[in-house]
């Protein structure tokens, strides 16, 4: 959680960082600051959006080559002014701004105070700041060395960066389970949370590793190990656009990443299959095919909507290659005692490649010998970097809080695996394969098809704009599409929703369906269909308000739905891709018409880099 930026340069600071700011909202709204080096370490913050910092300073003198600002997700403290970050230690001589969590925050507080620092907020990073200042002190030594020996002293999770007023050219970094990335430009540095603060100036960027320590003064940079062991960077050059970092004429950043389904799918296989030779190849799984075909279980761990991906994979794997898969919420599998076996794939699954829990979950997997495959959208994250091999799924930046373009995604990446170890193991047979790869090749066409229903979709969504329940039933390949569907609603406009396999509902959540209960049935043509079909009508004997999202030319549905959403006809393998579409829709425009903030719903941050 939070987002840090920072920059040196010959530029005027505080455009760059606010600026920076305000590209990584997405990852914390709560609070927002920033320090600048004008003569004096000058620190501005306050609770709220950057837009709210950005007034609050609007009187204030902003000059200055120099400074770091922070966009806060609040763990320790509540969400106000003193909360918010930068923070200075006692002496004021020095200011931190922090993105992570450190876990001996309590122990050191006390030790400090005790040795007579004072504190004004409830944060862990202003004990790190204070322990920098106290170490500094006692062992008179420069800023630099104190923030390398606070790096032994902290357990947990951090990105820093930390000014001071004595060295007014300088800026401090380091990072260890939180991500940073430093831009390098013409006489200029930038430090920033993701590339997209940077990207406007520098393509060429460093992502710094943990326990890296970055130091950057009069112009020269300096990366040392924590045990002060001098690095030479490794300078990579972003792909990335400025218009894929902006809203592109889109009310909201959700709505943009909705409607660029079509391409994100395209992109995520493109060069990875070609329909006429039957031939499928992806480039992070080449030389792992073997232990994929040999794999005798294959765990997946991921959260939330990316857990949902993994729910679909399950599906996938089994049916193309019989292998027994079992999907595991990261946050569960990290803190129980999983059987774990060498001769185990766990596939990590996550878009923005740093959320703590699935991390750490494979941790925990290396740790007993498994291999660990990743899938990631963000390029060069810590997840693609702790993983033994893996595939990015090229969904571009994915800025709205509720995950949307990143699901199909991983969806199409999962089912290429799917199909790669399937054909490898001989249990997917070429015709089904070539007939599979050729319905996947339609499927961004058909995803534009289903985005057409926009307008219809709308109009479904006023009727049911003041709901305060929903239900959302799916069988087979459409039950994780049902979860997701639920998760999307609820996390966007706040509405209770809950996700089902629909033959389920009997055997407890019937009991929710009266006249007033919404219930969003995904029944399209499938090896099911007639069992949904049954599932519409128990909804309906309850009296509950069917709508449905079903496949084009369907008679019989509409015979018995308050409203029948059409979707392109596919594979049953295929359908998530399609189904999910009308679903991303109505949450948005639902939490559209009750005035919610879609792109950054209340408590929730993108990354969730904290356990
Ligand atoms: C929901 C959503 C979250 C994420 C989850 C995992 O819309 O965005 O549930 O899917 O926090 O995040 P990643 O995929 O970045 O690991």
């Amino acid at each position: 959680m939070c987002g840090i930026v920072a920059y040196v340069g010959h530029r005027e600071a505080c455009p760059i960082i606010i600026k920076g700011l305000k590209r990584l909202e997405y990852r914390g709204y709560d609070s927002a600051g920033i320090a600048l080096m004008n003569g004096d370490l000058n620190v501005y913050k306050k609770k709220g959006k950057v837009a709210d910092l950005e007034a609050f300073i609007s009187d204030k003198d902003v000059h200055g080559n120099i400074g770091m600002g922070h966009t806060r997700w609040a763990t320790h403290g509540e969400p106000n002014d003193v909360n918010a970050h930068p923070h200075y230690s006692s002496s004021r001589n020095i200011a931190i701004i922090h993105n992570g969590i450190i876990e001996n925050y309590a122990a050191l507080k006390t030790l400090l105070i005790s040795k007579g620092h004072t504190f004004q907020s409830e944060t862990d990073s202003e004990v790190f700041i204070n322990l920098i200042e106290d170490i500094r002190i006692n062992n008179n030594c420069t800023l630099v060395e104190a923030v390398r020996l606070a790096l032994h002293e902290v357990v947990g999770a951090y990105a820093i960066v930390v000014l001071s007023k004595d060295d007014p050219n300088q800026l401090v970094a380091a990072r260890k389970g939180s991500p940073l990335v430093l831009g390098i430009g013409k006489g200029e540095y930038f430090l920033a949370s993701d590339a997209t603060p940077i990207i406007e100036y520098t393509n060429e960027v460093v992502y710094l590793k943990d326990y890296e320590l970055a130091v950057i003064k009069d112009g020269e940079l300096d990366i040392r190990s924590k045990e002060d062991i001098k690095q030479t960077p490794y300078i990579q050059h972003l792909e990335l656009t400025l218009d894929s970092i902006e809203k592109g004429g889109y009310e909201h950043f959700m709505l943009k990443e909705i409607f660029e389904q079509p391409r994100s799918i395209m992109d995520s296989m493109r060069g990875r299959m070609i329909v006429e030779s039957n031939h499928l190849m992806m480039g992070g799984i080449r030389e792992f095919e073997n232990k994929f075909a040999n794999a005798e279980r294959i765990l997946i761990v991921a959260c939330g909507t990316s857990w949902h991906a993994g729910l679909v994979a399950e599906y996938l794997i089994e049916d193309f290659a019989r292998i027994p898969v079992e999907v595991e919420y990261a946050s569960e599998f990290r803190y129980r005692n999983p059987i774990v076996r060498e001769r185990d794939i766990v596939i990590a699954i996550s878009q923005s490649g740093e959320t703590a829990d699935t991390l750490a979950a494979i941790e925990l997997a290396k740790s007993k010998g498994a291999t660990i495959f990743g899938i990631c959208n963000v390029v060069g994250s810590s997840i693609a970097r702790a993983t033994d091999a893996g595939a990015y799924t090229h969904a571009g930046p994915e800025i709205g809080v509720a995950s949307t373009k990143a699901f199909t995604a991983q969806v199409t990446v999962l089912t290429l695996i799917s199909m790669i170890i399937g054909s490898k193991r001989g249990t997917l047979e070429t015709s089904k394969l070539h007939q599979l790869m050729a319905e996947l090749e339609n499927i961004p066409a058909k995803v534009e098809q289903a985005l057409a229903l926009d307008e219809q979709i709308k109009r479904i969504a006023a009727q049911y704009q003041d709901a305060t329940n929903f239900i959302y039933l799916g069988r087979g390949y459409n039950y994780p599409v049902a979860l997701e569907g639920a998760l999307k609603l609820k996390e966007i406009s706040y509405i209770h929703a809950e996700g089902y396999p629909a033959a389920e509902m009997k055997h407890g959540p019937i009991a929710l369906i009266d006249e007033q209960m919404p219930v969003v049935v995904i029944a399209t043509k499938d090896s099911s269909y007639e069992k949904i079909v049954s599932n519409i009508q128990e909804v309906r004997a309850r009296k509950g308000k069917v709508i449905a999202v079903v496949t084009e030319g369907d008679t019989t549905i509409p015979t018995m739905a308050d409203h029948v959403i059409e979707v392109p006809e596919t594979s049953e393998h295929l359908a998530p891709l399609l189904s999910v579409i009308p679903l991303q829709l109505l949450s948005y425009h639902i939490a559209v018409m009750r005035g919610c903030n879609v792109d950054q719903p209340r408590n929730l941050a993108k990354s969730v880099t904290v356990e």
